[in-house]
């Protein structure tokens, strides 16, 4: 199926809500139908391209002067198994929890810990998604999709996505450049369960037995009593990303402030809780108009309702400023800002 709108409007398509237009909006549900597309007249060559998904990792801060590309792409589907593992393919479109529902009702190991995670599957990948300890690249085994640039249908291995901490290959060098169409996952049949993160084993053992199921509620338990639903309230989750810093830096911000959020990150650096700087430099609960900071987690911006794009980015701008005044640290966005 193919859908095709000018001037269409993109508050359904992005978790902030805001009401931004797209010049033109194309949506399939096969490979095959962007391809059809991509050699349309419909499909201006000049126009500049955006893919959005669900949009909750997006902040329009003005229209979109270009076609926005909706993969949405149906299916999972279970193409291969053994003794240990179950490799499931799945579309680009479908619900990201939906698809761990599915995973955790089939007792297949490797992203429960990602429950409740707003968004699509082909989206995951993208910015690597992670919670609780668990990131998805250690449970994808390839990528699908078209190279708008080679006009050809291409596969990545997991080593060639590049993934790292809310990263990979199609954030950077391929961005708006390859479509993702499906995701092959690697699921575990017996997993090791990684509780390791805060109150997650406590909560599973109030739950009783530790199992698959216990986890996905304990992790929207979790999840529910500090993150802002979508459904209620626009946000993208954490706007910024964790900051990792030199271990000298970090020993010295501590003689200042020991109740430091302070995490051993790779290389002998320290991964900064970036919620924790935030709420420390005063924005926790904070709101100007009706943009602004999550009054459970400094980390998440929100729309209380009409805000634009660029009063949620003028927000953020000025919550680096002050953070970087007060710690010297600076905070790098993990939303995508358009
Ligand atoms: N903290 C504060 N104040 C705040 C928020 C956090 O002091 O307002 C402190 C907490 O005390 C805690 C530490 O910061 O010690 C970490 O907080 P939390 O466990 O809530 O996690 P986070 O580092 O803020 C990251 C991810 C989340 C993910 C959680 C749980 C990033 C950018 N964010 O947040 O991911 O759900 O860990 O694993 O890495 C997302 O990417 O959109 C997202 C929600």
């Amino acid at each position: 199926m193919i859908r095709f709108f000018e001037n269409y409007s993109l508050k359904k398509y992005n978790s902030f809500g805001v009401d931004a237009m797209a010049k033109f909006f194309f949506e399939f549900t096969e490979l095959k139908d962007l391809m059809i597309f991509l050699r349309s007249d419909k499909s201006d060559k000049e126009e500049k391209l955006l893919v959005v998904g669900d949009g909750s990792n997006i902040l329009f801060l003005t229209d979109f002067d270009g076609q926005v590309i909706h993969p949405n792409i149906p299916g999972i589907d279970i193409v291969r198994e053994d003794r240990q593992n179950v490799w499931v393919e799945v579309g680009a479109g479908e619900k990201w929890d939906e698809f761990v529902s599915y995973c955790v009702d089939y007792r297949l190991g490797g992203i429960e810990n990602l429950s409740l995670i707003p968004g699509t599957v082909g989206a995951a990948p993208v910015q690597n998604i992670g919670a609780y300890g668990q990131e998805v690249c250690t449970v994808i085994e390839k990528i699908k999709g078209y190279d708008l640039e080679k006009k050809e249908v291409m596969e990545f291995s997991a080593d060639e996505c590049l993934f790292s901490y809310r990263s990979s290959i199609f954030k950077h060098y391929l961005k708006n450049r390859f479509i993702i169409s499906s995701v092959v996952f690697r699921l575990d049949k017996f997993p090791e369960f990684n509780l390791k993160y805060g109150i997650l084993e406590e909560k599973v053992k109030e739950k009783g037995e530790k199992n698959l199921q216990n986890i996905r509620q304990a992790v929207i338990e979790i999840r529910s009593a500090k993150l802002p639903d979508v459904k209620n309230l626009g946000n993208a989750g954490s706007f910024f990303k964790n900051p990792e810093i030199d271990i000298e830096i970090s020993e010295k911000l501590k003689i200042k402030y020991n109740e430091l959020a302070a995490y051993p990150a790779k290389n002998g650096t320290v991964k900064l809780a970036a919620g924790w700087l935030i709420e420390n430099a005063g924005w926790k609960g904070y709101r100007e108009g009706d943009a602004g900071v999550h009054e459970k987690q400094a980390l998440v911006l929100v729309n209380y309702g009409n805000a634009s794009g660029q009063e949620i980015f003028e927000l953020s701008e000025k919550i680096k400023q002050s953070v970087f005044e007060k710690f010297g640290v600076e905070l790098e966005r993990e939303v995508n800002c358009i």
